[in-house]
């Protein structure tokens, strides 16, 4: 399998002079297609950094970012173009939006791009995800699990390469948590992304087979 991210000697600090933050220091890291990743530490360790690089949402201070072989681009729109195209992203709050209904969360990512929408694989992932009954009901009427689970349908209506997760779990109970990790791997394997997630629960770390370490900004790969 080819690399899909390559980071060199990625540092990241916050503030400057005497109050620099060392978010991610020296992180040297390569990331195979179709790998499942977790990335765990404890608060304030570096892991929402390490993901908002990879993802191109933060520019590191030093070194480089590939993605597929090519440096993340400088421009703030071509990495928003990248981020729209080819990556899905799951948050810890949702994100969905309040005054649309299920359905038109899940394909706004499409519509934001003037595309067509696969009717095919919007019902299938209605199905798969268990959202059917759902679709016109508005986010303040949805559970936190099935809150969780539309915003899944919406990270994989453009087929992405590459699903971020930062502690997608961490809102819910353990029975919708279980629920919404066995789903991003089922699905992972169906469509073949690639899936990183942050959390800092050790449980939900060891379901992924490559389990990345992170403390004061360093990396410790287990
Ligand atoms: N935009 C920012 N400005 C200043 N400091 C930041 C910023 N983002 C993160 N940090 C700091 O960098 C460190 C790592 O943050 P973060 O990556 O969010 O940790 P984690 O996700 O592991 O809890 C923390 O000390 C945090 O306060
Ligand atoms: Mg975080």
């Amino acid at each position: 399998m080819e690399n899909l991210f390559e980071l060199k000697h990625v540092s990241c600090f916050f503030g400057k002079n005497d109050t620099v933050t060392k978010a991610l220091e020296e992180v040297n890291l390569d990331i195979l297609k179709e790998e499942c990743i977790s990335i765990i530490g404890p608060s304030g360790a570096g892991k929402s950094t390490l993901l908002n690089v990879l993802a191109g949402i933060i520019k590191p201070t030093t070194g480089v970012v590939l993605y597929k072989g090519k440096p993340m681009p400088d421009s703030i729109s071509k990495r928003a173009n990248i981020r729209l195209n080819e990556f899905g992203f799951i948050f810890q709050s949702y994100n969905l939006i309040p005054t649309l209904n299920v359905r038109d969360n899940i394909i706004l990512p499409v519509v934001m791009n003037n595309e067509k929408v696969d009717l095919a694989l919007y019902e299938k992932l209605i199905s798969e995800i268990n959202l059917s009954g759902h679709e016109k009901k508005k986010p303040n009427q949805l559970s936190g699990g099935l809150a969780q689970r539309v915003s899944i349908a919406r990270a994989l209506i453009k087929k992405p390469t590459v699903v971020f997760a930062d502690e997608p779990t961490g809102n819910l109970d353990s029975v919708n948590g279980n629920a919404v990790f066995s789903l991003l791997f089922e699905l992972a394997e169906k469509y073949r992304y690639t899936l990183i997630y942050v959390t800092h629960d050790k449980e939900k770390s060891n379901l992924a087979k490559r389990i990345i370490t992170i403390k004061d900004g360093k990396l410790i790969e287990s």
